[in-house]
């Protein structure tokens, strides 16, 4: 591949690929500077998981829009390049419908990390973090992810070597629907060849019909209490940390998430969702554009604020 100046805008750089075409430039999202994103590399599943937000009606998620490896490629490289980008987490659809791509892309930037539904089986990606996504148990995964699901993933973690340098984690976005089986699932999987379990919570729509929400959000506080007592047993396997999971609870979540995402510190991270024509598109947050801020359980946004403060206490010490 070669880099030209653009005839039409001059002071931009082209890159052409190897049949001669131009390669499209990346959208305008703004000036600010992300050192996180994540990028949604396909509208393609192969599953149709009962809590997914990646396929809720506002979100530009029509799986005809597609983007190819080579524009892909080239729009990340100049998207890294405009926000700083350093941490870049591939997602979907399934990210791993487009494997080799995404192993290419994750050269790109200093850290990379994938998450996958573990179904195309487990890709190597020494130095890397892939989480593997599964929501409890044998019976109560497969009634949100799909029939056979379960023994697929456990193949395909089991198969893999554990010694190629990949951390692998195990993910289970807890609901309504899972809350119950959160202890029997650390059971299930504590011996099984991985290198930690992490736990997010369900985010819903506004307006969420599916069941999947607490309604309020101190009905929600039992299961944080206990994700934080199996944190307390299982130190090394559980990657949460109690400071996070405390900013839960309800009594002080809504500082960290506010009536609609002002405080969320998830909102510094750039999602690039796939849109109309596989052009860019940036939704609200990560979690696309129609999101409950004051019900939202995503822990990445609890973890950061949690970081935020031991750096400022950190930094009150050193003064
Ligand atoms: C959207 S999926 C995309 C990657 C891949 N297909 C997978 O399932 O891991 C990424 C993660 O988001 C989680 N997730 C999906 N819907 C969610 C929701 N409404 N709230 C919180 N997490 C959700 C999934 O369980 C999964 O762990
Ligand atoms: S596998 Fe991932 S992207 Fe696909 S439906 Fe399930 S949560 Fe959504
Ligand atoms: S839904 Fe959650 S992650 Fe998204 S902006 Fe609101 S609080 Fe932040």
């Amino acid at each position: 591949m070669t880099i030209k100046p653009s005839p039409s805008q001059p002071d931009a750089l082209v890159q052409i690929d190897e049949t001669g075409r131009a390669l499209r430039s990346p959208p305008d999202l703004g000036s600010g500077q992300h050192r996180s994103a994540l990028v949604n590399v396909t509208n393609v599943c192969n599953l149709t998981c009962r809590h997914c937000f990646v396929f809720r009606d506002e979100n530009p998620k029509d799986p005809r829009d597609k983007i190819d490896d080579a524009t892909l490629l080239h729009q990340l490289r100049v998207l890294r390049d405009r926000h700083g980008i350093e941490f870049m987490l591939f997602m979907g659809g399934e990210p791993m419908i487009r494997r080799d791509v995404v192993l290419e892309g994750m050269k790109l930037f200093r850290r990379s990390s994938i998450v996958t539904n573990g179904t195309y089986g487990i890709p190597s990606a020494p130095g890397c973090i892939v989480t593997v996504s599964l929501d409890g148990p044998e019976a109560p995964n497969d009634a949100i992810r799909g029939e056979g699901v379960f023994q697929k993933v456990k193949e395909a973690i089991h198969a893999r070597d554990p010694e190629d340098g990949t951390v692998v984690l195990l993910q289970m976005t807890l609901t309504r629907a899972n809350e119950s089986c959160l202890e029997e699932f650390v059971e299930a999987v504590r011996e099984w060849p991985i290198d930690g379990m992490t736990f997010t919570f369900y985010v819903p729509t506004r307006d969420d019909r599916t069941g999947l929400a607490w309604d309020d959000l101190r009905d929600r506080d039992p299961v944080v209490e206990r994700l934080i007592a199996l944190k307390r047993s299982y130190p090394r396997l559980i990657k949460s940390n109690i400071g996070a999971l405390e900013l839960m609870l309800s009594d002080v979540a809504m500082r960290y998430t506010g009536e609609r995402g002002e405080p969320c510190l998830a909102r510094e991270t750039l999602p690039l969702y796939l849109g109309s024509g596989g052009e860019f598109e940036r939704p609200f947050c990560c979690y696309g554009n129609d999101v409950d801020c004051t019900r939202c359980g995503a822990y990445a946004v609890f973890n950061a604020a949690y970081h935020q403060m031991q750096d400022g206490h950190e930094s009150e010490l050193q003064r």
